[in-house]
């Protein structure tokens, strides 16, 4: 499965496609489920292109690689949480407080943590 590990480039692809289709999604004025399928189908990209990369090189790496994977899924559960509210015309504003944050940490911990795999 190599082409799941040499690179990140895959991970960061499928990531990168989910925000742009969460961003269609959250902006839309009325409820739009091809873009929140084709979102959910990247949830299930990341979740497999990020786990390869996990069960390859987390070892001699310690907690923040679970820390990483950790975040990363609750970024994809803040946006569901975000669509979802926002379909059934329930109030979003604390969702995306707390989607940036883990936005943000989760980039963090990807980029900047000194794991093998860095871009940085
Ligand atoms: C939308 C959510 C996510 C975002 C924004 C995100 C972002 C990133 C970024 C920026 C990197 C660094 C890539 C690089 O340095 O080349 C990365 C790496 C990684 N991600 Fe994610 N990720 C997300 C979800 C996930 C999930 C759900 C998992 C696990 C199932 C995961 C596991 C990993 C692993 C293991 C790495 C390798 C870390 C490294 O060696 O630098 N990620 N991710």
């Amino acid at each position: 499965m190599g082409f799941l590990t040499s690179t990140t480039h895959l991970h960061i692809t499928t990531w990168v496609i989910a925000i742009i289709l969460f961003f269609i999604a959250a902006v839309a004025s009325k409820p739009n489920k091809g873009v929140h399928m084709g979102l959910r189908l990247m949830y299930i990209l990341i979740i497999i292109s990020g786990g390869a990369l996990f069960m390859n090189y987390r070892d001699g790496f310690g907690m923040i690689y679970d820390i990483k994977v950790l975040f990363g899924i609750l970024v994809i559960g803040f946006m569901e949480m975000i669509l979802v509210r926002k379909t059934k015309g329930k109030s979003t504003t604390m969702f995306w407080v707390l989607f940036a944050i883990v936005f943000f940490v989760t980039l963090y911990l990807g980029l900047f943590n000194g794991i093998p795999m860095n871009f940085s």
